[in-house]
């Protein structure tokens, strides 16, 4: 019985809770996938800083190289972030026949379509699950348990940093400086917080959301984006004196012949829903013609929620493998139709 052999991309936040899962998950996933499960490098910035994971030094690399061209490895786990220099290293490893899990919704958004018709010419399967909402399921969610609805609107707290913010600061009276620091140590944040505070992660995940909800491409340009660099302790408290709870909320919207997208701080009534999702949760109501009203909930950032989105994409990849489908699953071909850009 072969391992399947992977390479990670990656060992912060999401990658340390990969090797978490992989390792403390092995039964569950030999039981899955019916092989052992073994991770053969990992690329990181820097080989000697600490890790919070026991890893043995041979397995660390700074030459991604040693990964996207090795012959022994299968799949790759991309958990590094950016975009220019990641979506190459991704071609190279699609390139090289090996399937592609990624966090990254910074690259999808933008390249998704390109991916995954590389990925498809190569008989590959690229999921990207955990880079939409953290540790819950709402790609699956929308591509698979609503793939006979007509969606016509999605409306959530997609960010789980700026939940956090929001939180602590209309509850705890917390600063907004001190607070942002904490959602930083607790590596709900991206590494530079400046898209996340300002909207843009947000925007790039219910661009993702709208593109596969709706069968449409969405570019992110067409995306109305205000984050909550302006909102005051002052604002908060006067909000809440008044009945109302201030998120950030994305609203994608179908109409008569368009689309709309945006993200924006919105005062909610205390008795809405969405007004109780707290800290770095995520909630989306997603709405269909048939199905009515549906909301998906959950840990929206964070280590190990969004390693489990990652290693449920990876045994989804390793089914595909021993079915003998990747590159035509379920799932992916219909990724990428709906990510297709109008006229392709
Ligand atoms: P971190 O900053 O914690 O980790 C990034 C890792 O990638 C580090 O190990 C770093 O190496 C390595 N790395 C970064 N750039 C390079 C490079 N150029 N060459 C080699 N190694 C590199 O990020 P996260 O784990 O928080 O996020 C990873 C991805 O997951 C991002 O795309 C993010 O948007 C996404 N994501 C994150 C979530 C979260 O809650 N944090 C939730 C959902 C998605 P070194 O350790 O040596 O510095
Ligand atoms: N920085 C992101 C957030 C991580 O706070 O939601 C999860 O995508």
């Amino acid at each position: 019985m072969k391992a399947i052999s992977i390479g990670l991309l990656g060992l912060g936040t999401v990658g340390s809770g990969v090797v978490q899962i992989i390792e403390n998950h092995q039964d569950k996933l030999m039981h899955q996938i019916g092989c052992p499960v073994m991770i053969k490098k990992i690329l990181v910035k820097d080989e000697n800083k600490e890790r919070t994971v026991h890893i043995e030094r041979e397995l660390l690399t700074t030459n991604p190289d040693d990964i996207l061209e090795s012959p022994e490895i299968d799949i790759v786990i991309e958990v590094m972030g950016g975009v220019e220099e990641t979506k190459n290293y991704l071609l190279k490893a699609l390139q090289n026949r090996k399937h592609i899990v990624t966090a990254n919704k910074d690259l999808m958004a933008v390249y998704g379509s390109e991916l995954l018709s590389v990925a498809t010419e190569n008989g590959c399967d690229l999921f990207y699950e955990a880079s939409v909402a953290g540790g819950i399921p709402i790609l699956r969610g929308l591509v698979d348990g609503l793939a006979s609805d007509r969606i016509t609107k999605m409306m959530g707290i997609v960010n789980g940093t700026t939940n956090y913010i929001l939180t602590k600061m209309s509850k705890q009276g917390s600063r907004y400086e001190d607070v942002l620091k904490e959602a930083q140590e607790l590596g709900y944040a991206e590494a530079d917080p400046t898209s996340d505070v300002g909207g843009w992660d947000a925007a790039r995940k219910m661009a993702i959301l709208a593109t596969l909800g709706f069968s449409m491409n969405i570019d992110l340009d067409d995306v109305k984006v205000k984050g909550i660099t302006e909102i005051s302790e002052e604002d908060l408290s006067y909000s809440k004196k008044l009945g109302y709870t201030m998120k950030l909320i994305g609203i994608a919207s179908r109409l008569e012949n368009k689309v709309e997208v945006s993200v924006q701080p919105t005062l909610l009534p205390e008795s809405h829903p969405l007004a109780s999702v707290n800290d770095e949760y995520n909630a989306v109501y997603v709405y269909g013609e048939a199905v009515g009203e549906t909301m998906f909930y959950g840990p929206g950032a964070g280590s190990l929620p969004t390693a489990t989105a990652v290693v449920s994409d990876l045994v989804g990849v390793m089914k595909n493998m021993r079915l003998g489908v990747n590159g035509r699953s379920a799932v992916s071909p219909q990724f990428e139709k709906s990510l297709k850009q109008p006229g392709e």
